[in-house]
């Protein structure tokens, strides 16, 4: 049994196949941790439950004797709380009625079972089926306010993961809110790792960023109403040596579409605290006698193989348990994008010549990008209206797609459910459905404002005017767009005491609208999107199998953009096409984007022959790599963030027999070597390079390498190398 309750040691143990992780019931009920490594014996338990106390500073239970070792202010609390004590950055706080926020939790009980629950209205992994996880629910209550705790661990049996979530609950007979609640709070008892995250703006997302932890807060945070292009909530805490392929790693991800924080906190015992959830700022939530709350869900992965195995547990973790749907199997379409071909400027005729010119490079879809509805032939109006614009499009919407259809294409539409343009019909009939506080003129973002998707009756408007397109059309693809972030955060309907609740309802309507989509049209492939990746994120990988990872299409700046997003989300997740940008030939262009969803967002009928011939080539290799693409595991072997010359990558099928090596030169070095030591090979197999013939053992290609110095040598060329098992 992966999670087991030593009843006499009071320990549980939850074992994945990479950990263990031990919480311990101490005497007066506080709930520890005292491990979360590399797998350790049943019969063992580490002896860090106390440390030495900070003499007369640290607080004591007067229950336990004066002179107790323990002290939450130095024991490793596995849920810490606010000012009980423990003076660490807290998991949790709740103000009761009479104003006071003191919180202490102490074990109740607990229960474990096979499989795993649904978080009810928010997204989560899952298991497929009951065997495939087991669930510790750890419950503990404040016994003066009545507040009612469980915490939740699920352990994954076949892959390095565990999933924590937190719900809380009014035991008591007042109201109460809740000021802070994280989904996850670990404490490890050195404070010897690098915290690594990703930082980026709107263009640039998903770089990575490492830096050594200190004494004090640090970490990364959003506050735009959206995970966002800036901080993604994600983080990694490494060992100081770790590197793609050794050493101790922790992977966090918050399944949430919302505002965030991930935070480590580095005491004075040098132990170091970390927390991932809501972000406290703009956050509260009121909760009545019986009501209760729900955090999301934080996904946490532990390897002692340094960061690349991380990567690739989340990759496996997320396409199997995470992904849902017709697509999660399904080949997915190959798409041709008009929006930086056309941008506004299109009418059917045009769109049906993309058809046409598409159809022969062997794209298989065509998607009507922004422009569609209402009146909107530049960004200044008609979000909102989601009716068809049939003066451009002389005529309807149906016949539009007939006769894409007819040229041999499927059909795709874009869509920007949550914002609302001020010049449009919807403004004008409902002036009060944007997000704003009263007597305060909002801001605007790209001429528009956020709808009020935290009201049922804007959601419900929303969604029938969604329904009516999308089942009156024979449409197969929706792109879900979000494009500014929230600020003037306020609904009309909150009264004053749940105004901070806010920003989470928000993101429940966001959740309410894509899951009632999904369930209607379970055969539409969604791809979300918000300026390229602002809100590329596990909660929306729930509802669309794929995000649109950057409106930066240059395959240089794509690299790093990649390569950071790789951190944690698999190449089936990760839009990519290949656009007009002037930066390199097609062929780079084609090799970076084959590492995700790949598509072409590119006016087809204005591309000169040799072009022409080279994405024929292209669309071909995509169909032959798909599987290797999505089922194989990805080896990050020299990083643009480390190497000015090259940028170096691997995918390996999942038996090992076969492996795709892309070189990317970003800037060519004049008599420089490039050896590469490949990875994840079969030490003990031959491989043959496919263009060759050559063949080299596994254990030649991993030690030795190959000097791969004459290949794509010129400032923006590239490769592709295959190599397969003889
Ligand atoms: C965002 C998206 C683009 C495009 C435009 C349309 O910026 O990232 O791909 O859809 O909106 O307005």
């Amino acid at each position: 049994m992966p999670i087991t309750f030593n009843a006499e040691k009071k320990t549980f143990k939850l074992d994945t196949p990479t950990s263990s992780y031990i919480i311990k019931i101490y005497d007066k009920g506080h709930i520890l941790n005292l491990y979360y490594g590399a797998t350790i014996p049943d019969d063992e338990v580490p002896g860090r439950a106390t440390r030495r106390v900070n003499a007369s500073f640290s607080p004591q239970d007067p229950a336990m004797g004066g002179r107790s070792p323990f002290s939450p202010d130095c024991a490793p609390m596995e849920y810490g709380t606010n000012g009980a004590g423990d003076f660490r950055i807290s998991a949790l706080s709740a103000r009761n009625a009479a104003g006071d926020s003191v919180t202490d939790i102490r074990y109740t009980g607990h229960k474990i079972y096979k499989g795993k629950k649904e978080i009810p209205g928010q997204p989560s992994t899952y298991a497929n089926t009951d065997d495939e996880a087991t669930t510790l629910e750890l419950y503990a209550a404040d016994r003066v306010t009545g507040l009612k705790i469980t915490l939740y661990y699920t352990v994954f049996e076949n892959c390095g993961v565990m999933t924590r979530r937190v719900s809380a609950q009014n035991g008591g007979d007042a109201p109460m809110q809740l000021e802070r609640i994280m989904s996850l709070c670990l404490n490890l008892p050195t404070m010897d790792y690098d915290l690594i995250t990703l930082y980026g703006r709107h263009m640039k997302e998903r770089n990575l960023e490492r830096r050594a932890l200190a004494h004090g807060v640090q970490g990364v945070e959003s506050k735009r109403g959206v995970s966002g292009h800036c901080q993604n909530p994600f983080a990694a805490l490494a060992e100081k040596n770790a590197t793609e392929q050794n050493g101790t790693v922790y992977g966090f991800n918050l399944v949430y579409s919302g505002n965030f924080s991930a935070l480590c906190e580095c005491d004075s015992n040098d132990t170091a605290r970390f927390i991932m959830g809501i972000n406290p700022t703009d956050f509260g939530w009121t909760l009545n006698p019986g009501e209760s709350f729900d955090s999301p869900e934080a996904v946490m992965v532990f390897t002692d193989k340094g960061l690349g195995e991380m990567s690739r547990i989340f990759h496996r973790f997320y396409n199997h348990n995470l992904i849902r749907g017709k697509y999660k199997t399904e080949k997915r379409p190959l798409l041709i994008n008009s929006w930086e071909a056309a941008f506004f400027d299109f009418d059917d005729n045009k769109l049906v010549d993309f058809a046409k010119e598409a159809k022969k490079l062997g794209v298989e879809m065509l998607v009507m990008d922004d422009g569609w509805f209402g009146k909107r032939n530049d960004d200044t109006t008609s979000l909102g209206d989601w009716f068809v614009n049939e003066e451009k499009l002389h005529g309807s919407l149906s016949s539009l797609i007939e006769r894409v259809n007819a040229e041999g294409l499927k059909f795709g539409i874009w869509y920007e459910p949550e914002m609302i343009s001020p010049e449009s019909e919807l403004f004008k009939k409902h002036p009060d459905w944007h997000v704003h506080v009263e007597n305060r003129e909002p801001m605007l973002g790209r001429n528009q404002y956020v709808l009020d998707v935290s009201r049922e009756d804007v959601r419900e408007n929303i969604w029938q005017q969604m329904y009516s397109v999308l089942s009156n059309n024979k449409i197969d693809y929706v792109k879900w767009d979000f494009n500014r972030n929230i600020s003037d955060a306020g609904s009309a309907l909150l009264p004053p005491e749940r105004k901070k609740e806010f920003f989470h309802r928000f993101i429940l309507g966001t959740y309410d609208l894509m899951d009632r989509l999904c369930k209607a049209f379970p055969n539409i492939l969604f791809e979300n999107c918000s300026g390229g990746g602002g809100r590329f994120d596990p909660a929306m990988l729930f509802y669309s199998p794929q995000i649109w990872c950057s409106d930066n299409t240059d395959p240089i700046e794509r690299l790093y953009i990649q390569f950071g997003t790789s951190m944690c989300y698999p190449a089936s997740t990760v839009g990519a096409h290949v656009s007009a940008n002037p930066r390199t030939g097609y062929k780079t262009k084609g090799n970076v984007a084959l590492w995700g969803t790949f598509g072409y967002e590119l006016d087809p009928v204005k591309l000169s022959d040799d072009d022409r011939e080279i994405m024929k080539a292209q669309v071909k290799l995509y169909h032959e790599t798909y599987d290797l693409v999505r089922d194989g595991d990805l080896y990050r072997l020299i990083s643009p963030f480390e190497n000015p010359y090259h940028a170096v990558w691997e995918i390996v099928a999942p038996d090992q027999s076969r492996v795709m090596l892309t070189i990317v030169t970003m800037r060519s070095e004049l008599f420089g070597n490039t050896i590469i030591k490949l990875q994840g090979l079969d030490p003990q197999r031959y491989y043959r390079n496919e263009a060759s013939g050559e063949v080299y053992s596994g254990a030649l290609l991993m030690n030795a390498g190959l000097n791969f110095s004459d290949v794509a040598n010129r400032d923006g060329d590239s490769a592709i190398i295959f190599f397969s098992a003889v």
